[in-house]
Order: C-alpha cells, then sequence, then structure tokens
C-alpha cells in the first residue's frame, strides 16, 4: 500500500518527490550510519516520505535523544505521525527548520540532519535557501548526511550540489557506491 501511495505522491509532485519508489534497507542503513548518532541529543530528518531511514536511524540514537522529521508533503507527514509517534513530524519545509526546532524542542541547532531530499533536481536558489537552512539549523561540529543516486554528479544539479557540499563544509566525505539500492546510490557526509 505505502509502494502505491509513494507512486502517486511521485506523480503529484515529481521535483519534491524526486524518485518514485521509497530508498531500499541497505541505502537506508547506510545512511543512518554515516549520520553518528552516538553521541547526538538532537537529530533532523529532512523529508522522511514513508519512513524507511527514520526506521534505521531510531535504533542508533541514544535513549534520551530527540528525532524530529519535516515533511513538506501532508499525506506522508500523516504516515509518519501514525508509524512513529515517537517522533515528531512536522509538516512543512526544511527551509525553516530553525524556526521548527525553536517551536516544537525549545532549541535553536541539532546535532545531525539526515536528508533524503532530491538536491540534484532542485534548482539552484532552492539548494542555496536550504543549504542556509542546514548552515542556521546545525551546530558548529554537526554532521550533515544526505544520499544520492550514480548518475547525480554528471547531471548539472547534481555536480553544483557536489561543488556547494565541499564549500560549505570543513570536511566531506561519500561512501562507496550502493549497488543494491534501485537506482544504486550513495551517501555524501559534511561536518560543519
Ligand atoms: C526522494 S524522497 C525520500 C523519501 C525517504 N526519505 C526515502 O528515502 O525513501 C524526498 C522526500 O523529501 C520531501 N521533500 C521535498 N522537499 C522538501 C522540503 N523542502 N522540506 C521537507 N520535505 C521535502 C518529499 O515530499 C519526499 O518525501
Amino acid at each position: 500500500m505505502q509502494a502505491i501511495k509513494f507512486f502517486k505522491e511521485f506523480l503529484a509532485a515529481p521535483v519534491h518527490v524526486g524518485a518514485f519508489a521509497a530508498s531500499s534497507s541497505y541505502l537506508a542503513e547506510a545512511t543512518a550510519s554515516a549520520a553518528e548518532l552516538e553521541e547526538a541529543s538532537v537529530v533532523v530528518e529532512f523529508g522522511p516520505g514513508t519512513g524507511v531511514i527514520t526506521r534505521k536511524i531510531l535504533p542508533k540514537m541514544r535513549q534520551d535523544a530527540r528525532l524530529m522529521a519535516i515533511e513538506i508533503r501532508e499525506d506522508f507527514a500523516k504516515i509518519m505521525r501514525e508509524k512513529y509517534p515517537e517522533v515528531t513530524t512536522v509538516h512543512g519545509g526544511a527551509e525553516e527548520t530553525a524556526k521548527h526546532l525553536q517551536e516544537h524542542f525549545g532549541v535553536d541547532q541539532c546535532d545531525c540532519i539526515v536528508s533524503g531530499l532530491p538536491w540534484a533536481g532542485f534548482e539552484e536558489a532552492l539548494q542555496d535557501r536550504l543549504l542556509d537552512a542546514v548552515d542556521e539549523a546545525l551546530k558548529p561540529g554537526g554532521r550533515f548526511v544526505t544520499y544520492t543516486y550514480f548518475q547525480s554528479p554528471l547531471l548539472p544539479g547534481g555536480k553544483r550540489f557536489r561543488h556547494k557540499l565541499r564549500e560549505r563544509f570543513s570536511e566531506t566525505g561519500e561512501t562507496s557506491m550502493i549497488w543494491l539500492n534501485l537506482p544504486p546510490a550513495f551517501v555524501y557526509w559534511g561536518v560543519k
């Protein structure tokens, strides 16, 4: 049922949703592992969709840590609230992360941001707005993690995004290719 829902959301908003199916558990595991969540007390997930990465994030978090998921599509936010009542799901834009953190957790910044946003398909102004929001909401030394499909570094939007990550973070890295995802994908990480 959720696979059909995901596909329908993709047809309704292809640029926002950016994929016709949710990430595989292999990619979700690689993304959540790259976040190194052992020490984090406040974690934010961008674009959880149906929550496949959320499922891998939760067991990696400290018991007293809090997770906020920010999802722009109302139906996905509803699914998230039903599946993960322990997660604070906000129906809204990642562009306003600092505001959501203050409103729901009473803090200005978080330790880690795990993103499921389809960055390579976003135009430059939106990439900049979202990366400004990451910068505003992430503590110094905080970790930003996102995944991308194998072909994105060859596309103009994906090339630009990779360049911006290298410019904006003091340290960046990539995992090896996760071939068992469809399409194959890998994970970028950056330390502020
Ligand atoms: C490629 S899907 C990833 C879904 C899920 N994380 C996964 O890996 O299967 C991208 C998700 O980002 C959400 N999204 C897109 N732009 C957003 C924004 N500005 N703020 C919050 N969520 C956004 C979409 O609605 C969708 O759920």
